[in-house]
């Protein structure tokens, strides 16, 4: 196996030269049949991956190169139920979450779809009767505003879809969320909400989270400080893996919904921490959303290499930051409803691929997840694009759009529209300084002006990109597109053989805060312990509180 793979490593090592003898503009113009050759579409998602600088036999070798790695043996697992989460002893099931065949799927010899259905129901018949006014506040009055208090997984990925999915959402519901433990974050937030028709939902696996319970409490006295103790029960609902947690809390059982630890948090979207997305796109939207994500599960697990969109994902992720070079991918969703989509995926990608050590807790001898980052184009284009498309560094990008809009301005949409395809052309085409003085010399500028010039307005092209097209954004597009992004994450693990379902290394921050909190609040507290940076800043917060 190891023969296999390292052996898959030096071909595409040794393929890297050939294919960038030549531009991607010049692969183009030989190849008429590009883009058919490079696109894979699943019901009405089209992904172009013709703009990345691969050809046939790049395709080739990094499908031997997931052979080399069990990438399929390893997928298959997933879906079983095996403990693939080792460091944790857990399996990770966020598949069977958005399965809803009633096939029994066994962890540790018991059926937990039917756990899975049970608690499903309960959640979205709770969400419906949020929605339409059955579940009202202690006054009486009609709930109108949900606050989702969680971070992280608890977090992100309810913010992001109810972002997303807002043409769904009836006026007369507001969802917000809140996850920093910055008081002004929860602050801002309730300054515009009457208590009275205010639900917080409670959000954390754990339910020991720092940010989230502090939040939670502030929520707490502020409701029992307007209507009394006596209404937190109408107020309040949660969602967790701890059922003892939440009750100490002071959370009804009957408003509490559970997940389970196979479930990773940045992989939970589809379990009840889905609820504020449920109680605001409604349950059967919900259950569309799980479908699209079901639908990406069945061609993950069933499609061969060569048509399998989440496999070549993570693999031309591979061949860009292992063969090529490229330390970071962006996610340019044109889309501003898709704003929070790139931070959603900075979260499943970075905390699931930033590892250092293989299964076995060796080093790893090549690099591993890249930075995730993005914004909305066009908004993109006005800020970091420059750099996109001259500057030292190359980055691949993800662009994503929808060829018809969720909003009825027909114009706005056919220029958002154009405006991603131009950029994709533009990064790949690039600009020749044969070209720039062609076009200078049209505008009239002199000879020696254009030659002046023309080295600030070539492009050197060539620059990857892949482009996922859709009808629309609706809640089966963003199940599938969020699918398609988990696999691909689980690609790249598989052959990087590291966990993508543990995440060790937020814990250290974590504690050293707990161990500064306490001496950060006391401005008496012994400094001496700890070293002169934090002692002396510790010491100037102190100055500057007196
Ligand atoms: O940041 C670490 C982390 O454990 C994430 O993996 C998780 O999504 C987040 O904190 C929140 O955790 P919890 O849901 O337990 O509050």
């Amino acid at each position: 196996m190891q023969t296999a793979l390292s052996e898959a490593m030096a071909s595409l090592t040794s393929h890297r030269e050939t294919v960038l003898s030549e531009t991607l503009a010049e692969e183009f113009t030989s190849d008429a049949n590009r883009f058919q050759r490079f696109h894979v579409i699943l019901d009405d998602l089209l992904f172009d991956f013709s703009k990345q600088r691969i050809d046939n036999r790049t395709i080739a070798l990094l499908a031997s190169l997931a052979k080399a790695a069990d990438v399929e043996a390893k997928r298959d697992a997933m879906f079983r139920g095996e403990i693939v989460n080792t460091t944790e002893r857990r399996a990770a099931l966020h598949t069977a979450l958005r399965d809803t065949s009633g096939e029994c799927i066994l962890v540790d010899g018991r059926n937990v779809a039917r756990d899975i259905s049970a608690e499903r129901s309960r959640m979205l018949a709770f969400a419906a009767d949020v929605r339409d006014g059955r579940r009202p506040g202690a006054l009486g009055q009609p709930i109108t505003d949900i606050v989702n208090i969680g971070i992280g997984g608890s977090d992100l990925g309810p913010a992001m879809a109810t972002r997303a999915l807002s043409p769904y959402i009836p006026s007369h519901l507001h969802a917000h969320f809140v996850s920093n433990v910055d008081g002004s974050d929860i602050a801002d937030i309730l300054r515009a909400l009457d208590p009275a028709r205010t639900l917080f939902i409670i959000s954390s696996k754990t339910f020991t989270t720092q940010e989230t319970m502090t939040n939670a409490a502030s929520a707490r006295d502020w409701i029992v400080g307007a209507l009394g103790v006596k209404a937190v029960p109408d107020h309040f609902a949660a969602v967790s893996t701890r059922l003892d947690k939440v009750a100490e809390f002071g959370i009804e059982l009957e408003r509490t919904f559970v997940f389970w630890d196979w479930v990773g948090g940045r992989y939970s979207i589809w379990s009840s921490i889905g609820l504020p997305l449920a109680i605001a796109i409604g349950p059967s939207h919900f259950e569309e959303f799980l479908r699209g994500a079901h639908d990406v599960d069945q061609h993950f697990h069933q499609s061969v290499i060569h048509k399998n969109i989440p496999m070549l994902m993570g693999l031309i992720s591979i061949w860009n930051r292992n063969f090529l070079g490229y330390a970071s991918q962006a996610i340019i969703p044109y889309d501003q409803r898709l704003s929070r989509f790139p931070a959603y995926l900075q979260q499943l990608n970075m905390e699931s691929n930033g590892k250092s050590v293989d299964l076995d807790g060796e080093r790893v001898s090549v690099a591993t997840g890249p930075i995730v980052w993005g914004e909305p184009g066009t908004n993109g284009q006005h800020a970091f694009f420059q750099l996109l498309h001259q500057g030292t560094e190359i980055a691949p990008i993800d662009f994503l759009l929808a060829a018809m809009p969720t909003h009825a301005d027909r114009h706005h949409h056919d220029l958002l529209a154009a405006n991603c395809l131009a950029q994709g052309e533009a990064l790949m085409r690039g600009r020749s300084s044969g070209e720039a003085k062609k076009i200078a010399a049209a505008l009239g500028t002199s000879n020696a002006e254009a030659s002046r010039l023309a080295p600030h307005k070539t492009f050197s092209g060539s620059r990857p990109s892949s482009t996922f097209l859709y009808a629309q954004l609706n809640p089966r597009t963003l199940g599938r597109l969020i699918a398609l992004y988990e696999h691909r994450v689980f690609v790249e693990a598989a052959i990087w053989n590291i966990n993508p379902f543990d995440q060790w290394g937020v814990e250290l921050g974590k504690e050293l805060a707990s161990r500064l909190a306490p001496i950060v609040a006391d401005p008496n507290s012994d400094l001496s312990a700890l070293d002169s940076s934090t002692a002396g800043l510790i010491a100037h917060i102190r100055k500057l509180r007196s």
